[in-house]
């Protein structure tokens, strides 16, 4: 059974109390948070004070995912709202250090790759990984087209983590829906996040559970 972690970019604000009711009755394993800066992503979002007023509201754990350049900067910030902190390969900071740093504050730590980077330029990183995120999309906004190519790269990162004898998740962020999370799930993907199919749904808890259920 694959754990679901519903991207809270594409909600409604307004009915947040009555959104997380859905999911902690619904069995969601974890809130993904989309944190953008308008520099290493052309789209800007929310930070640290709107992920811990969500947090204030429910149990669910905080699965945050940093778009932002230079990360580290703001790791001991988004470390009292994060249950699991991610940030990209790609953004500028040292990466075994920011992996440590995030470990550090007692949280779990998640390294992030763009659709243009290869898995196995993250391998040396996992055994300081507790989970890695494989981008399914160019990270920037909700609502794209799943990139297939992304299903080999699930597959390399599983077979290198059993390899390894680690047990690091792995997450895929994008376009996912009921065509494409089965693809997902075959290709090794443990935690799929999905904004505009849950929360653009008619029926979010069917949804919740029918993604569940694979
Ligand atoms: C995109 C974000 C995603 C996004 C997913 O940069 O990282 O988490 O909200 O949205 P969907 O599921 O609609 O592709
Ligand atoms: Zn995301």
């Amino acid at each position: 059974m694959a754990m679901l972690s519903p991207s809270v970019l594409s909600a409604d604000f307004l009915r947040m109390d009555e959104m997380l009711k859905t999911f902690e009755e619904n069995g969601v394993d974890m809130l993904h948070m989309d944190v953008m800066d308008g520099n290493f992503v052309p789209n800007m979002s929310f930070g640290v004070p709107v992920i811990e007023s969500v947090k204030r509201h429910t149990k669910i754990p905080m699965d945050v995912h940093l778009m932002i350049d230079r990360p580290h900067r703001y790791i001991d910030d988004f470390a009292s709202c994060a249950d699991i902190l991610g940030f990209h390969f790609e953004a500028g900071s040292d990466v075994e250090a920011t992996l440590k740093q995030i470990r550090s504050h007692g949280i779990k730590s998640c390294l992030t790759i763009k659709p243009c980077t290869k898995p196995e330029d993250i391998f040396t990183y996992l055994p300081l990984c507790d989970m890695v995120l494989v981008m399914s999309v160019e990270p920037g906004f909700g609502g794209q087209k799943f990139m297939p190519e992304s299903l080999k790269k699930v597959e390399a990162l599983k077979a290198e983590i059993k390899r390894q004898g680690l047990s690091t998740l792995i997450e895929i962020d994008g376009g996912i829906n009921k065509e494409t999370a089965p693809l997902a799930v075959a290709a090794g993907a443990d935690v799929l996040v999905a904004g505009s199919y849950v929360l653009g749904s008619k029926d979010i808890a069917a949804t919740v559970k029918e993604i569940k259920s694979l």
